[in-house]
């Protein structure tokens, strides 16, 4: 398969590619290095720098590249900014989207393997099915439910394939170390509890323990970034060999709870764990249903939450001594 990441030179785009070299495939990567690093492009992959917004940036990939199968990444995922800057975040997640969509039509690419996330669930408490109400409660949420909708009208007018996949919480990175979550303002509990450890941060503060969970902190589910990636691959296959439309999450069916998470982390070296209040927007509890990828693709999740925070840990400690 000749596969068009774009955004490949960021956090999960980066992981998808390394997955689809280790599976013999032929990328091309899109990215306008707004969060990405030329440091996560794989080696082996052409790169193209450009702006999916900007139409000749896209045209000029499809004019010279015979391409398969497209996959996007290269979103706005921070939620408090698109609370902030929402015109920014449908500029960036929703017109980008329209953008490529236009030149695949016209260079007849009609496969498209897209990022959604748990976020156009909104308030949903529990487990999550794909077939349960969407009501985003913020702009990040919002644009990429607009884009899932998008997408499935492009789908039916002009005869695309598309395999939108719902990633729950990701962290991680690949057991190389060559690629992680680079980022410099980190707001993720398992990259946030990882500094906790290695000092670049006093302590982990965990926002609110009064939610009807077990032990009060909010319930998440962890995927490793890996394993997320590696349904993207399948994705790919899925569409090549001719599958339809489909919508899946990505999680793992369990859920663990804040502090049980910073418990994994203490294990691997002492964290020191404050009290805070709430946080704004938090669900008591979003778990995923992966029945779906299950038994369309055969995926299920290699790594579980040791592994991810071991991982992360491992990363973290590498770039950090850089
Ligand atoms: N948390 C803390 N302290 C911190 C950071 C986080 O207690 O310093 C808590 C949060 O309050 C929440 C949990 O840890 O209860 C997980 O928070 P994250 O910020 O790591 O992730 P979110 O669950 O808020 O959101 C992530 C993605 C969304 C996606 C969602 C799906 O950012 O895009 O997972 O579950 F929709």
């Amino acid at each position: 398969m000749r596969v068009l990441v774009v955004g490949g030179a960021g956090y999960i785009g980066s992981h998808t590619v390394y997955e689809l070299i280790k599976d013999h495939q032929e990328v091309i990567i899109l990215d306008n290095l707004s969060s990405g690093y030329m440091e996560l492009v794989h080696p082996e992959a052409t790169f193209y720098q450009g702006d999916i917004r900007n139409k000749a940036d896209v045209i000029r990939v499809f004019a010279k590249e015979e391409i398969d199968v497209v996959m996007h990444f290269a979103a706005k995922i921070v939620v408090p900014e698109s609370v902030k800057e929402p015109l920014e975040y449908y500029y960036n997640n929703v017109e980008g989207v329209r953008v490529l969509l236009e030149v695949m039509k016209e260079f007849n690419v009609k496969k498209i393997v897209f990022s959604s996330t748990a976020a156009v669930y909104g308030e949903a408490s529990g487990i999550c099915h794909e077939d349960d109400p969407t009501v985003p409660i913020n702009p990040y949420g919002e644009t990429k439910l607009a884009t899932e909708k998008m997408i499935k009208w492009v789908s039916n007018a002009y005869g695309f394939n598309y395999v939108i996949f719902r990633y729950f919480n990701v962290a991680g990175a690949d057991q190389s170390l060559k690629i992680g979550l680079m980022k410099d303002q980190l707001t993720h509990l398992i990259p946030v509890a990882i500094q906790g450890i290695i000092g670049l941060r006093d302590h982990l503060m965990i926002f609110g323990d009064d939610y009807p969970t077990k032990d009060g902190t909010c319930i998440r589910d962890y995927i490793h970034v890996s394993d997320l990636a590696y349904a993207h691959v399948l994705g790919a296959h899925y569409l090549v060999n001719g599958g339809t439309s489909e919508t899946m999450n990505l999680g793992s069916n369990a859920g663990f709870t804040v502090r049980e998470v910073a418990e994994a982390v203490n294990a691997i070296a002492p964290l020191k764990v404050v009290m805070g209040p709430r946080r704004d927007g938090d669900p008591a509890e979003l778990v995923a249903s992966n029945d779906k990828a299950k038994r369309i693709l055969n995926w299920s999740p290699k790594y579980n939450l040791k592994d991810i925070v071991q991982s992360d840990y491992l990363y973290r400690k590498k770039i950090s001594y850089k």
